[in-house]
């Protein structure tokens, strides 16, 4: 194990240097709400390894944590976000999907959007499919 990295990080530094921030950078997430100033939305978010618990969220106070992307793009983050007679998830980071490193959310009641460097909103994303009955429509 120990070996077979060290033999990664040499093959890394001797080919591309975006290969070694690959093994030692941090990618930074973030989650707003747009939800109004009255609304505390719960965000839980986990991966296969990390149950990062239950945070708070409001229109004035994000929350946001930070990792290291694995080195095979495997790197999944999934949540439950709630706040009061809705439930909803989403997975706020995918590797497959998510180039940033730096990768700042707005949560609307109809979903996450993605937002640019300048906190412009650069993509909107619905909730993920719900197999849960009795849920309310996404209005
Ligand atoms: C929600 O987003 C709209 C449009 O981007 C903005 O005008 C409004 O101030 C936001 N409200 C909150 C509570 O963040
Ligand atoms: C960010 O998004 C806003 C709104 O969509 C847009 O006006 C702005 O040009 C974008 N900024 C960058 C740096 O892409």
């Amino acid at each position: 194990m120990r070996n077979s990295s060290a033999k990664c990080l040499f093959i890394c530094s001797l080919l591309v240097t975006g290969c070694a921030a690959d093994i030692f950078g941090k990618t930074y997430v973030e989650i707003n709400s747009n939800l109004s100033a009255a609304t505390t939305l719960t965000v839980h978010c986990k991966s296969k390894n990390d149950d990062l618990g239950d945070h708070t969220i409001t229109s004035t106070r994000a929350w946001g944590f930070k990792f290291r992307p694995n080195f095979f793009k495997t790197t999944l983050f999934f949540c439950s976000f709630a706040w009061p007679n809705e439930f909803h998830r989403f997975d706020i980071y995918d590797e497959n999907r998510d180039e940033c490193t730096e990768c700042i959310w707005t949560v609307f009641p109809n979903g996450p959007c993605k937002l640019n460097e300048t906190r412009g909103i650069d993509f909107c994303y619905p909730w993920k499919a719900s197999m849960q009955l009795g849920r309310k429509p996404l209005m």
